[in-house]
Parts: C-alpha cells; sequence; structure tokens
C-alpha cells in the first residue's frame, strides 16, 4: 500500500480553501490508504506565532481535522513532537540548492519586498516540506495547487541526495490535486487564492464562520454582472464565477458540468443563496463537532501524542538509515 503524507499549518483558522483543497480529500483517502497527517507547527514559526496562544493554535487546527473526519485509521500528530523531520530537513538544507529556492513562487509571494527581513526558515521552508514526506518514504501528497512547485521540488531534493549519496533511497512522490476547488479563490478577488492570511476576513470563509456570517459573505462575494453560463467554457476568463461555481461542484461532490446544468441560465442572486445554504449544511457540523473536541483539550492531547510515537517508530530508521548514508558516526543503540 502506498504512504500518504500532507500538512497544514496551525497559522490561523482553517478555510474553505483548506477544506476543498485538502482536508475533504484526505478523509476520503483514509479508506484506501496508509495516511499520515500532521499539524506543521515548524512550519508555522518561519513568520511570527505568538508564544502566548500557539500551543492553542495547534490544538485547534487538530481539533477540526479530527471534527471534519479523520480517525483511527489514519496517524495524526502535531510536527514538533517527531525530531526526525528537523533532521532531515538540515541534510536537506545542505542538498537543495540556493538557486532551487529562489525560483519558489510562494517564498517570492509570501517575503514580498521585504526580502531582507523574513526568517531564513522561510527561504529554506520547502525543504523541510520536502523531509516532512520522505522522513516517511511516503509517495503520495494530497494538497491543494499551490503546493505543487514545492512538491517538484521535493523530488528535486530526493534525487539530488539518492545521487550525491550512491543509492536509491528517498523514491519519487506523487501530488494529488484532486477536485473542482484544488484553488479555491478569494471572494473579494478571483484572481487571489483564499487565504487564512488574507489581512480581509471577507476575503475567505473560516471553518468556525457561523451561518449569518457565511451567508453574508457569499452574498457579497464579488461576482460579474452576466448569468450562470450553461456551458463550462462559458467560465474561461470570469474568475469569480468559475471559484463559486467550483465550490458548489466540490461540496456537492458533482463538477462544473453538472452545478451548471441546474444552475445555468440563472442570476447570481438565487445561486449565491443556493450556495451559502449548502456552505452552511456542510460546514455547521464541522463547527460544532469542533467545539466539542475543544471542550476537552486533554482527549486532543492524547490524540497527537499517539499519533506522534506511531510517527517517529516509522521516521525514526528512516532518519537515521539516511544519516548513515550521509556518513555520520552513529552509535549502536
Ligand atoms: P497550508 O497550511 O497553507 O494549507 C494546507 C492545505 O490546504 C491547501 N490550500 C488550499 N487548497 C485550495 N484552495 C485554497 N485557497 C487553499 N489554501 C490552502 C494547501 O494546498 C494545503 O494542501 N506547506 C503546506 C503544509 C505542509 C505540507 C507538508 C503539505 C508542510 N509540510 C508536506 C504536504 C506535505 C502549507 O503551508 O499548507
Amino acid at each position: 500500500m502506498q504512504r500518504i503524507f500532507s500538512g497544514i499549518q496551525p497559522s490561523g483558522v482553517p478555510t474553505l480553501g483548506n477544506y476543498l483543497g485538502a482536508i475533504v480529500n484526505w478523509v476520503a483517502l483514509q479508506d484506501q490508504h496508509d495516511c499520515i497527517f500532521c499539524v506543521v507547527d515548524l512550519h508555522a514559526i518561519t513568520a511570527w506565532q505568538d508564544p502566548a496562544t500557539f500551543a492553542d493554535a495547534t490544538r485547534g487546527m487538530a481539533a477540526t481535522l479530527l471534527a471534519a473526519g479523520i480517525d483511527d485509521r489514519s496517524i495524526l500528530f502535531n510536527q514538533s513532537a517527531v525530531h526526525a523531520h528537523a533532521r532531515l530537513a538540515w541534510v536537506f538544507n545542505c542538498v537543495a540548492r540556493m538557486g532551487w529556492l529562489n525560483r519558489m513562487t510562494q517564498f517570492k509571494d509570501k517575503a514580498g519586498k521585504d526580502r531582507e527581513n523574513v526568517s531564513v526558515g522561510l527561504f529554506a521552508y520547502p525543504n523541510l516540506m520536502a523531509a516532512d514526506i520522505h522522513a516517511y518514504h511516503a509517495t503520495l501528497v494530497p494538497v491543494g495547487d499551490d503546493q505543487r512547485q514545492h512538491l517538484e521540488l521535493a523530488n528535486d531534493i530526493a534525487q539530488k541526495f539518492n545521487h550525491d549519496f550512491g543509492r536509491e533511497f528517498f523514491p519519487q512522490i506523487e501530488p494529488m490535486i484532486l477536485g473542482p476547488a484544488a484553488r479555491v479563490m478569494s471572494l473579494r478577488d478571483g484572481s487571489k487564492k483564499m487565504s487564512k492570511s488574507d489581512p480581509s476576513d471577507q476575503s475567505r470563509i473560516n471553518l468556525t464562520d457561523d451561518a449569518d456570517t457565511i451567508a453574508l459573505k457569499i452574498r457579497r462575494a464579488k461576482t460579474d454582472p452576466e448569468p450562470l453560463p450553461e456551458d463550462p467554457r462559458g467560465l474561461e476568463n470570469r474568475p469569480e464565477a468559475r471559484n463559486l461555481v467550483g465550490i458548489y461542484a466540490a461540496l456537492t461532490g458533482s463538477d462544473y458540468a453538472g452545478v451548471l446544468r441546474d444552475h445555468g441560465g440563472k442570476g447570481f442572486g438565487p445561486f449565491k443563496e443556493a450556495l451559502a445554504a449548502l456552505v452552511v449544511e456542510k460546514l455547521a457540523p464541522i463547527a460544532a463537532e469542533t467545539r466539542r473536541w475543544l471542550a476537552d483539550p486533554d482527549a486532543i492531547d492524547r490524540r497527537l501524542a499517539e499519533g506522534a510515537a506511531k510517527a517517529a517508530a516509522i521516521a525514526d530508521p528512516i532518519v537515521d538509515e539516511a544519516e548513515r548514508l550521509v556518513g555520520f558516526l552513529k552509535f549502536r543503540r
């Protein structure tokens, strides 16, 4: 059975983008695969996180994943609890080339004009991401479309490591970028990704938003004046319309054509009402279940600690072997 690894940062409340681009697929994949899911707190500190609330943010993200349906079939843990990630990331820092990382579009976007002032960790972030996956010899990685370039880099790193140290040790990985909502866009600007870190709360649906807030955000979502097309080709060059139809399709397990069969020709008014009702219907039970988990933080911590022990049992021997290939002096245990 191929092993799956994926992660999510505890750097804010998860959005509908995280849910449709990643979490929903993770829940479904548990059926057929050996799955490892990680709340990536090491990644989150590449930008400032308030120490007073950071542990709770990590618990909160774990609670959301459990509420959405990640269950005992999967390993769930927080990244800092398994040291193999940081150990392998250091080796990969010495394998990856500056030029490769300089090409990462997400770094360019996040650093913006302030390149000199962002953390070194933000620059080296994709190396840690490669370590997350390769520490488990995972080969399938379900993510949203924005992670594609990072996964290509993870393959380049594996290839160079194998070449430099003379053994086919790390396998190539395959991104799983699934469904019509692999790139959910901002509700205010169809050219920008929906993001937990966007300064405008109106740009996103948070998984914790109540029904009224969700309905209002969708009603106010930017659209164009034309009615919905009857044919998916009519969504070309209409990014906002395409985004809302994609969200509707993902939430109903349909596709663009299926949604347009029912809603094509309608104006945005009635379509937005139908979409708001659908989003509320799908997210409300997750929000309620998240609150139930959060009322028992010890239960979340127990679940993460168990997951971390299982994760370490897989990753430690793999990273030990990688260190032997590098030539570190290793003592018998
Ligand atoms: P993060 O925390 O930004 O997002 C978690 C997952 O949600 C997806 N996603 C989206 N999908 C569709 N539309 C959107 N608007 C949207 N926004 C986010 C992301 O693609 C991701 O799958 N670097 C990763 C976390 C990570 C990771 C890994 C992933 C760390 N190590 C190893 C896979 C394997 C990140 O920052 O995700």
